[in-house]
């Protein structure tokens, strides 16, 4: 297909979207189905907002795709159109803003006051958002979204500061939502922060399958023009969510990218094949992502495994690889680590799914373990290729 037809293709009106923007992740749908217990557990613990009392702090998790930021974006939406401006509401995501002074800036911004991108002490940005907070007279509801990532970038004091600063407020109140997935974050929490944070719970368990097929239904009809998704679409793609982790993103993606395939081609439907289509470009992208995010020495080990493979050999050791990496990183001036961090390394590409590591007895020479791929070549060139360092070592090696 040449470009000019692949645009025509999309720019004339689509058979199948009515309007591909309700797939979007970002999008916050008007119901959320499964939802009802958290949306009004957090709608009663912020509604004291309303009349003028601080809510308690709030720390939501739950498994990544849970509903965790869609519940919370809902809430607050409804209620800041009870709440007019008597009520402060401020989301920022700490993946993005992942340094005290990022987040303190955002929150500053919130309050209409301008912080340089850079050049101030943090301590400074924190005052002028605290004379800007105190000088409104309002509650403010702070969520910071994806919280683990700020504390395991910058430690705690932006939450240590938060949960503190009601002390120093005289005439505004402040309240914390925190959001995370990563179910051992509080345990890097100092104990008062920890504590503070957590005066009210929320937990997001894992959706069912069935309860992903009422989630995707419900945002389908927004989406598509009727009749256009074969019956089996959708338990599809609930089914292979749910042994994800009951993820809605994954669920909502694959349907998404099932239905673009669906057009891309011409067709008429979205099918079961096109699911499973949209499926392998899925876990495609996910393995190279994990590896081109993988740090230097598991690349240069996952590298030693390609390289070994390529050139045929079969029945790979620890040693084997040990060899090959030694020589690899020799070649490329690094220091080599130790061969049992290198079994340490191809123990964690196993867990990641990127290589096979099996046990296998040699009878009275004892036992050990065999390694191969089990991602294509193909797909770790590419995720290995990112990186322009190694794409000079493929480069000296394969000479
Ligand atoms: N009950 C629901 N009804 C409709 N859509 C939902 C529901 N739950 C989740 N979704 C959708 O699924 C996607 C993922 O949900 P969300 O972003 O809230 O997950 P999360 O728990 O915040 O995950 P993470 O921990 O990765 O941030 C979003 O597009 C969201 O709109
Ligand atoms: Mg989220």
């Amino acid at each position: 297909m040449s470009l000019d037809e692949l645009f025509e293709r999309f720019a004339a009106q689509s058979r199948i979207f009515k309007d591909r923007d309700k797939l979007l992740p970002d999008y916050v749908p008007s119901e959320l189905p499964h939802r009802d217990n958290q949306v009004l557990q957090l709608a009663k613990i912020l509604a004291p907002a309303l009349a003028g009392s601080r809510p308690s702090n709030v720390f939501i998790y739950g498994l990544t795709g849970t509903g965790k930021t869609a519940v919370t974006k809902y809430v607050l939406r409804k209620l800041s159109e009870k709440a007019q401006d008597r009520v402060i509401f401020s989301y920022v995501n700490c993946r993005q803003n992942d340094t005290s002074y990022r987040v303190l800036a955002e929150l500053a911004r919130s309050l209409g006051t301008r912080i340089p991108f850079t050049g101030l002490a943090t301590s400074e940005v924190y005052k002028r958002f605290l004379s800007a907070l105190d000088r409104r007279g309002r509650i403010m509801v702070v969520v910071l979204d994806e919280v683990d990532h700020l504390v395991k970038k910058s430690g705690d004091d932006v939450l240590y500061f938060l949960t503190r600063i009601n002390e120093q407020l005289t005439s505004s109140r402040l309240s914390l939502i925190g959001i995370t997935n990563d179910l051992k974050f509080t345990e890097f929490l100092d104990a008062r922060v920890k504590s503070s944070l957590c005066e009210e719970e929320l937990v997001f368990p894992p959706y069912t399958a069935r309860e992903l097929e009422d989630i995707l239904r419900q945002r389908a009809s927004e989406a598509f023009y009727e009749g256009v998704l074969a019956p089996e679409v959708i338990p599809m793609c609930a089914a292979i969510a749910a042994k994800q982790n009951g993820d809605a993103r994954l669920a909502l993606d694959l349907l998404l990218k099932a239905a673009d395939i669906a057009e891309r081609e011409g067709a008429e439907r979205v099918t079961a094949d096109h699911v499973r289509q949209a499926q392998k470009e899925i876990e495609k992208n996910v393995t190279v992502d994990v590896i081109k995010s993988m740090p230097l020495h598991v690349k240069l080990v996952l590298l030693s495994v390609y390289l070994l493979e390529k050139e045929g050999a079969k029945n790979l050791t620890t040693g084997t690889i040990y060899n090959k990496y030694v020589e690899i990183a020799k070649m490329l001036g690094v220091d080599p680590v130790t061969q049992r961090r290198v079994s340490d390394i191809i123990n964690e590409l196993d867990m990641a799914g990127i290589v096979n590591a099996r046990v296998v007895s040699l009878g009275r020479y004892g036992r050990t373990k065999v390694i191969r791929l089990s991602t294509s070549l193909k797909n770790i060139e590419e995720g290995l290729s990112e990186d322009l360092f190694m794409l000079g070592a493929i480069e000296l090696t394969t000479r």
